[in-house]
């Protein structure tokens, strides 16, 4: 929840800013083990037609596709096995988080993205019943390692973005209600090429961080060595002040669209697919040759960097 932390000395002019200072408290520390209790693998069919087969944690872990040291969690896809055309889609892992969240800031430390033509990895926030009743917000996500790398939200109908607002990225779409069907949300496009795929692994990674509050929604990226990233992200502190972070990458505020009643509880969850709605759609285009689905089966080296390594996942009420 956001305090608004009052001082009680009105008269004090100079301390108005920081009497509104957004302040949030640590509640949950995701690092290392911790992931295997505070979330689940989600065994489920793809809901968007991804060639993937998402397994259980018991699988993901006695196959390594799921690995837990003390300061990382790894999940990756298989890549060792050439799949049948007939049979089930490349292994990967899907986790959500058990708890679920209404306002809060969550901090994502990733070293490593899944890369490589096909892939579709994706960090983000839902309710799956009923979506998109509760909202959706696509923190990170891309397909085939190349644009667009953006933050999405997704709503039900009745919720637009205007233009000119205060952020660092470019616009993409305005429309997070998508009445026109195509299921496309409101996103922005983070302005550094090291925000996503190999450029983004290249430069040990980053952190994004999201603020959701009753009035807006914010997205932030830094780079791994990006001077300006504030010290209570970096260090992964106890409390962190979201007014002192800047401009951000991506700004939703309320103007045109009820935040407060078209975002509910949403859980985290971190996903992994291939081809499916989003990849295949665009892989001819990023030089993708033949069918996305077979080029999955049939080349499993190629998805030897196709894993998360995440030092934590932090969320603040
Ligand atoms: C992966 O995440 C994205 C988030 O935007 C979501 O749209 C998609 O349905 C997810 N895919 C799977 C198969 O989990
Ligand atoms: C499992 O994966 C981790 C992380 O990549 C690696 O360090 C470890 O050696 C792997 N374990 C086995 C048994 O292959
Ligand atoms: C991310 O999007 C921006 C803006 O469209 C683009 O300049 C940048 O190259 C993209 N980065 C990647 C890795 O696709």
């Amino acid at each position: 929840m956001r305090s608004s932390i009052s001082l009680g000395l009105p008269f004090v002019a100079s301390l108005v800013s920081s009497a509104w200072a957004a302040t949030y408290a640590l509640s949950d520390n995701h690092v290392g083990q911790d992931f295997l209790t505070s979330f689940t693998h989600e065994a489920i069919p793809d809901p968007t037609s991804g060639r993937v087969n998402y397994v259980d944690q018991a699988t993901a872990l006695s196959k390594n596709l799921t690995f837990t040291s003390a300061d990382s969690l790894i999940m990756r896809a298989d890549d060792t096995t050439v799949l049948t055309a007939s049979g089930s889609g490349r292994d990967s892992v899907r986790i959500k988080s058990v708890k679920t969240y209404t306002t809060h800031v969550a901090v994502f430390d990733v070293r490593h993205m899944p890369q490589g033509l096909s892939t579709w990895p994706a960090a983000w926030e839902t309710l799956e019943d009923g979506w998109p009743a509760s909202g959706e917000v696509d923190i990170l996500e891309g397909a085939n390692d190349v644009t667009p790398n953006q933050s999405t939200l997704h709503t039900s109908p009745g919720c637009t973005m205007p233009d000119g607002r205060a952020q660092t990225g470019a616009v993409v779409t305005e429309d997070c209600g998508d009445s026109g069907g195509a299921n496309l949300g409101c996103g922005v496009h983070a302005p550094t090429s090291n925000s996503f795929g190999p450029a983004f692994n290249q430069n040990g990674g980053g952190w994004y961080a999201m603020e959701r509050t009753s009035t807006f929604i914010k997205v932030w990226f830094w780079a791994r060595n990006d001077p300006s990233v504030p010290a209570d992200v970096s260090s992964g502190a106890q409390s962190v002040n979201t007014d002192a972070w800047g401009t951000s990458t991506a700004f939703f505020p309320n103007t045109d669209c009820d935040i407060a009643s078209k975002f509910g509880q949403n859980n985290i969850i971190i996903n992994l697919t291939f081809c499916g709605a989003w990849a295949g759609a665009t892989f001819a285009q990023a030089g993708g040759q033949g069918d996305c689905a077979t080029y999955v089966n049939n080349n499993p080296s190629a998805f030897s960097e196709a894993f998360w390594d995440i030092a934590a996942v932090r969320v603040y009420t």
